[in-house]
């Protein structure tokens, strides 16, 4: 960073996304609410401006990002081929955690795409984001307004943990209901989901009436120089400073287990609503085990708390993967780097 700037975090009322919409329009960076995870905005035509993004969460540069509109119509200024099964999958799910990957078009900036011929473009449902948008008057390209590398914030006061001094202005727009960031889905080809979210698969098939695939590295870690479909699935990723380990089992499995590695410094458990009480080590959850969405909701800031608490050596409850289960447990694997014990 070339120097310390001050950041101001204010409630995203009308007044404050005015103010949010001038600093874009000058070319800076505003960290916006969306209902999945706090977003780091800039005008997605102005190339420097999503320099400045990269810059600001230390960002590897070959990693895309997602451009948020705020009127379906727009996705004609960023799309070059909008297939009927775009405009079907936006009637359904648009406002939404859903980004759609279409062609693009040649006048986006190079930064946003990182070199791919194609676009991710979601049309969110938070109102304060779509507001900031068309105060704007341009599209925002925007990914989660966390350092890379650490959990996607879902607070205001998570971007200022790990913004301050980098960005001008964070909006508050409160918790993020979702928790996850949205379903990445590739109309490039097949329909290809590239990162699982809050709309599933089986709701995607359901409306688009035919079959819907997973990209092949979704659960699996990354291979030395292989390409993968969405490059932001190559990094670890969602991590805390803890190692975790995920444990696949039920409950008095995972308690055994444990309870055989014994207690110590930094020794923490991370697992579901009304189970911390039954265990032999500190423990923090994230939602109840029968529901999933409660699951995502709270998997961010649970991770955020580890590292408060300073924990060291983690063993966290494996999620189920049924509908958004599916997305928990992506983003788990990844801040576990893959380790999985099953039980
Ligand atoms: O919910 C969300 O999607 C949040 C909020 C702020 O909208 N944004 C978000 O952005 O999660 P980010 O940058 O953290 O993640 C974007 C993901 C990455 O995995 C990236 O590789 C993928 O989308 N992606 C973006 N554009 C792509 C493209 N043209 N082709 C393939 N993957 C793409
Ligand atoms: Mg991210």
């Amino acid at each position: 960073m070339d120097k310390a700037i001050t950041t101001k975090i204010l409630p995203a009322t009308t007044e404050a996304i005015a103010e949010a919409a001038m600093v874009l329009k000058a070319g800076g960076l505003v960290a916006m609410p969306t209902e999945t995870v706090y977003g780091l905005a800039a005008d997605a035509f102005n190339g420097k401006a999503v320099e400045g993004i990269f810059k600001a969460k230390g960002r590897p540069q070959d990693n895309p990002l997602i451009v948020h509109i705020s009127k379906v119509e727009q996705l004609l200024l960023v799309a070059r081929e909008i297939p009927q099964e775009a405009h079907q999958l936006a009637a359904a799910f648009w406002p939404g955690p859903l980004t759609i990957v279409l062609p693009r078009v040649s006048c986006l900036p190079q930064q946003v795409c990182a070199g791919l011929d194609s676009v991710g473009v979601r049309l969110p449902a938070h109102s304060g984001a779509r507001q900031l948008i068309d105060e704007a008057g341009v599209p925002l390209a925007a990914p989660s307004a966390n350092l890379s590398g650490s959990p996607s914030p879902t607070t205001a006061l998570h971007v200022y943990q790990d913004l301050k001094g980098r960005i001008p202005l964070v909006l508050d727009g409160g918790n993020c209901p979702v928790g996850v960031e949205s379903t990445v889905l590739s109309l490039t080809s097949r329909p290809t989901i590239l990162r699982p979210g809050f709309i599933t698969k089986d709701e995607l098939e359901a409306v688009l009436g035919q079959r819907v695939h997973l990209a092949a590295s979704l659960d699996q870690p990354p291979e030395e120089g292989l390409v993968p479909e969405s490059p932001g699935m190559k990094y670890r990723h969602y991590a805390p400073k803890a190692d975790i380990t995920l444990l696949s089992g039920e409950f008095t499995q995972f308690k055994s287990w444990v309870e055989a590695q014994g207690q110590g410094t930094g020794v923490y458990a991370l697992c579901f609503e009304d189970e911390p009480a039954l265990l032999p080590v500190p423990a923090v959850t994230y939602g109840s085990q029968q529901d999933s969405a409660s699951q995502a909701a709270g998997l961010y800031a649970a991770l955020r708390r580890l590292d408060e608490l300073g924990a060291k050596i983690v063993y966290a409850r494996s999620p189920g993967v049924d509908g958004v289960g599916l997305a928990v447990r992506n983003r788990l694997l990844r801040a576990a780097a893959f380790r999985e014990i099953v039980l």
